[in-house]
């Protein structure tokens, strides 16, 4: 688990990864409990052979500046990303090829964003509904992949090629007919299955670009897979844990909920975050959905909410068992949602 306060930064590193100078992060106990280097230590070329003699495979350091820093605004690289993306998207639509090295400087920007501002699902949901959904929707599932990545513990690669597959995820929608898929009303069973091929349709144009990781292309087609076959295109054949189609597809959902769309209003995170965990029973990856529906709620406590009975209260405290269920201040009076299932959480005060 990544830890960040104000600008030190606690994460967990394998010691292969690691190198000689850098400070421990927490201390670390022998199997007996006895205290082998106190949190702070200096790690040292001995203590690196030590760790393998010990069969530690991993451990806490310090960074006293956030890894990434970012001299760009939030708000100037998210309007840059749906520039990117709305560009590739066109070309796509051309026939063209992917222009790789743009859409990879583009993650590489996201990314130092989500490594270094504090306050990203405010930032989100400032900056959303600044264009057409399925822009703003690339660059916030790029986003929350990124994010998920980070909150995983996955290497910087996999973090950039998350970030990456969530970008490009939809890009197939570009084929479909913009009648069809900014349609306000129910969608007709024959228009229900144009839009699903946008999974396919994009894969295919993916796939074909060898300078993008075959997982990016398979998150395209299988990001509406679910483990009980009830997704689409190819139903329980499609499925795969392949933790990039896993990530984006938690990814998806929480942007789609949380988004006004032409057929439903947005919903809060707390919503969002309920149906991730309905969802991790048969559908989506609990190895992804629980470390996101864990670290959403906690986000937001301190947070102003309003609740389904109209009152407006604060977030105090989050059972770590019913993540999202928190206990709410309204006044001087408590709602324990995990308790009172009446009442639920609709909105999120800024
Ligand atoms: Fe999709
Ligand atoms: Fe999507």
């Amino acid at each position: 688990m990544n830890i960040t306060a104000g600008v030190i930064s606690i994460f967990k590193l394998k010691i292969s990864s690691l190198k000689a100078g850098v400070k421990l992060g927490k201390d670390i106990y022998s199997y007996n409990s006895q205290l082998l280097l106190p949190r702070g230590t200096v790690i040292t070329k001995e203590h690196l052979e030590n760790f393998t003699v010990r069969n530690i495979a991993e451990v806490y350091i310090i960074e006293s500046t956030p890894r990434l820093k970012s001299e760009k605004k939030f708000e100037d690289v998210y309007s840059n990303s749906l520039d990117v993306v709305k560009a590739f998207m066109l070309e796509a639509k051309l026939g063209k090829t992917l222009e790789f090295d743009e859409i990879s400087n583009m993650v590489n920007l996201l990314l130092e964003q989500v490594f270094s501002v504090t306050d990203l699902f405010r930032q989100m949901r400032i900056m959303k509904g600044k264009d057409d959904y399925l822009f703003t929707h690339s660059v916030n599932v790029a986003l929350l992949c990124i994010l998920i990545g980070r909150w995983l513990n996955c290497d910087e690669e996999t973090i950039k090629k998350l970030g990456t597959a969530g970008l490009l995820h939809d890009i197939g929608k570009i084929y479909i007919d913009s009648s069809i898929l900014n349609k306000p009303g129910k969608l007709s069973e024959s228009e229900c299955r144009e839009i699903k091929k946008h999974t396919m349709l994009g894969y295919n144009y993916l796939v074909e670009n060898e300078s993008l990781n075959e997982d990016i292309a398979n998150a395209a087609l299988m990001h509406h897979e679910r483990a009980d076959g009830s997704g689409y295109p190819l139903g329980t054949e499609g499925y795969s844990k392949n933790i990039c189609v896993s990530v984006v597809s938690v990814a998806d959902v929480y942007d789609a909920v949380t988004s006004n769309r032409v057929y439903s209003a947005k919903r809060s995170p707390y919503t969002a975050a309920e149906i991730l965990w309905q969802e991790s029973f048969g559908k989506l990856d609990p190895r992804v959905t629980k470390v996101f529906y864990d670290k959403i709620t906690n986000f937001y406590v301190g947070n102003e909410v309003v609740l389904s009975n109209n009152e407006k209260g604060l977030v105090i405290y989050v059972d770590p068992s019913q993540p999202t269920r928190p206990v709410i201040m309204v006044g001087d009076k408590f709602y324990n949602l995990a308790t009172d299932r009446s009442i639920s959480i609709l909105e999120i005060i800024d």
